[in-house]
């Protein structure tokens, strides 16, 4: 029977991360779409990429599928250089934010022929194709010119295309675009299956509270530089919260007798019975739950006021271009 080993010069290193990119510059005549991006990706997490428009989120997503070259700058993404090693590209799934020129393919023809382009056998390939067309519950239209398909069809489509390799990392951008409520939630539980089983997922959204839902971590850019990247759970940040109550005298009168601060919360409707606290972590709030309702105050609710990544990017001194 083995004994657990103490960690030292001995001990395995840790494993390395999906995606890491160094010092990354890339420009389009004068517009440094890419000004100094440092990026580390966790292997086996989904990490948010979050920025305003311009902020080139689509320009890095390229060289990291190794479809851009970058100016300057290192990238390894599962362990290669997918600018110059085709093995590398092989490992990674790319989703872009439009469908592209497939016109005159069938929805299942869109895979196979991806499949044969990753040189998949042509039985493999197809069982394949099925296999996520039925995880993106497309197998119905399989027949379909791709051209014909809705918005939120084509980018489940286009969810499907980037899993046909079974990719080690997987880069989408603006996947949520355009799905339908029950879609966007499929293909939450569909990233998060991905990631438990060990792939690296870098998801581009402007829809905050969605990937608030999904992800681990969050980078941000600002004007073509990462600006910030964050551990979101394990991340010890206060934030505002709302508490509601069926009876705001009473809340008031608990919280000067256990010095609580309140803030009036003017976006609420019904005035006094809701609330505004600020508090660091999860285990605070529930205490004050715990406190406020063993001192007989009717609570209705106590939630964050926004999400943590929304908290975070309002945070971050950004700039539309
Ligand atoms: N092929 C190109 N030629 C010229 N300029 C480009 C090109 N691609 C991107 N840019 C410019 O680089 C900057 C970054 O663009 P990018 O598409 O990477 O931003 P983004 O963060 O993806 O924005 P969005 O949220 O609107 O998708 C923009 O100012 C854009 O105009
Ligand atoms: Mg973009």
């Amino acid at each position: 029977m083995s004994t657990p080993q103490p960690a030292g010069p001995g001990a395995p290193p840790d494993p390395p991360p999906g995606i890491l990119a160094r010092d990354l510059h890339r420009s389009f005549g004068t517009v440094r779409a890419v000004a100094g991006v440092d990026l580390t990706v966790r292997r086996g997490s989904v990490t948010a990429l979050v920025g305003p428009n311009g902020s080139g989120k689509t320009t890095l997503l390229l060289i990291l599928a190794g479809l851009l070259a970058p100016d300057h700058g290192s990238v390894l993404v599962a362990g290669a250089d997918p600018g110059s090693s085709a093995t590398a590209r092989s490992r990674v799934g790319w989703m872009p934010d439009a469908f592209g020129t497939w016109d005159s393919l069938t929805a299942v023809e869109v895979l196979t022929t991806m499949a044969g382009a990753y040189r998949l056998p042509a039985g493999q390939g197809r069982a394949r194709a099925w296999e996520l067309l039925r995880t993106v519950h497309l197998d119905d239209l399989a027949a379909a010119p791709a051209h014909t398909l809705s918005r939120g069809q084509k980018q489940r489509l286009g969810m499907a295309r980037a899993l046909i390799n079974s990719p080690e990392v997987l880069l989408l951008d603006e996947p949520a675009s355009g799905l339908d409520p029950r879609s966007r939630i499929e293909m939450r539980s569909l990233l998060r299956g991905l990631a438990a089983a060990g792939t690296t997922v870098l998801i581009s959204s402007h829809v905050l509270a969605e990937l608030d839902e999904m992800v681990d971590d969050a980078v941000f850019l600002s004007r073509g530089r990462t600006v910030s990247s964050e551990q979101l759970r394990v991340g010890v940040t206060e934030r505002r919260w709302r508490l509601r109550t069926l009876d705001g005298p009473a809340l008031q009168r608990w919280a000067s007798a256990a010095r609580v601060t309140l803030h009036p919360d003017t976006d609420a409707p019904d005035g006094a019975g809701s609330v505004l606290v600020d508090l660091t972590d999860d285990a605070a709030a529930a205490a004050l739950l715990a406190a406020a309702v063993g001192a007989g105050v009717p609570v209705v609710s106590l939630a964050p006021v926004s999400g943590r990544l929304e908290q975070a990017y309002l945070s971050l001194d950004t700039e539309r271009r």
